[in-house]
């Protein structure tokens, strides 16, 4: 890992380790105190009430937030350094939105190329074989000539997913990724998310889609009051759970 200060991995040893993380805006403490780590190739889903900190805590580890206090490790290094390089990070830990952000006047494959040319300096011809790869990954490889607007929002955040992935990231953020969806579409994007995670992908998912997180975490984590409510395999989070706070929770949605 280029740009990063070098440091021992913390106790714990997953590829994202967080410790002590504390995060304000202004007097309204978001996250306090959290600790959290993800072994590498395992799913972590995130859920928890609407404005419990999932969006904040994801926008902390891909730099897009400054912590107040606390470290983000990832491979043992501190990634919340102010030395470290926000865009070696970004290369590292991919991120996908609810929107997908495309852009509409670029084809799916230039949307794809853009950040490895522009700011990782790749030639051309290797970006568009990655860009292609990708696509391919997430079974749009006959659209790379499209424009965003002829897909539909599954094929759209499908491609925001390859775009993510072309980088070859250590770690996959996913933020609520189908909720902007129709309800038929919600399916091949969850597909996809779990066949990455069959595939090894290690990933950070805030997501309300509580079938999902049965079926393809390793653990669930519940976030409330700016903290950790409750973690463990989804069988304890979710049938058994202990915190009175995640039992109303999940009692209000249906799954
Ligand atoms: N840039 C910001 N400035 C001030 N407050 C913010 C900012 N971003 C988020 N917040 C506040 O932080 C809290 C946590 O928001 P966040 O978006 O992380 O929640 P969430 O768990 O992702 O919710 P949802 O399920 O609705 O996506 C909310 O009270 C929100 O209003
Ligand atoms: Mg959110």
């Amino acid at each position: 890992m280029t740009n990063l200060g070098k440091q021992p991995a913390a106790g714990g040893g997953g590829l994202l380790q967080i410790d002590g993380l504390r995060k304000a805006y202004g007097d309204q403490v978001i996250l306090r105190d959290l600790t959290l780590s993800v072994p590498e190739h395992q799913c972590l889903v995130l859920i928890g009430a609407s404005g419990s900190g999932k969006s904040t805590l994801l926008r902390c580890i891909n730099l897009l937030e400054q912590v107040d206090d606390g470290t983000i490790l990832l491979q043992g290094n501190d990634i919340t350094d102010p030395r470290v390089d926000a865009d070696t990070v970004r290369a590292q830990v991919g991120i996908v939105f609810q929107a997908f952000n495309l852009f509409p006047h670029m084809s799916v494959l230039d949307n794809i190329t853009l950040a490895p040319r522009r700011v990782h300096g790749i030639d051309r011809g290797t970006a568009e074989r990655q860009a292609r790869e990708m696509l391919d990954r997430v079974g749009l490889a006959d659209k790379a000539k499209a424009r965003p607007d002829d897909l539909s929002g599954g094929q759209q955040q499908r491609v925001a997913i390859a775009r993510a992935l072309v980088n070859k990231p250590l770690l996959m953020l996913f933020d609520e990724v189908t909720s902007a969806l129709d309800p038929e579409l919600v399916g091949e994007v969850l597909t996809l998310l779990t066949d990455l995670k069959h595939d090894g992908t290690t990933m950070l998912v805030a997501t309300h889609e509580m079938a999902f997180a049965r079926e393809v975490a390793d653990q669930v984590v519940f976030l409330a009051d700016g903290s950790i409510a409750e973690a463990g395999p989804p069988s304890q989070v979710m049938d058994h759970p202990s915190d009175p706070r995640t039992q109303k929770f999940l009692r209000r949605m249906s799954f």
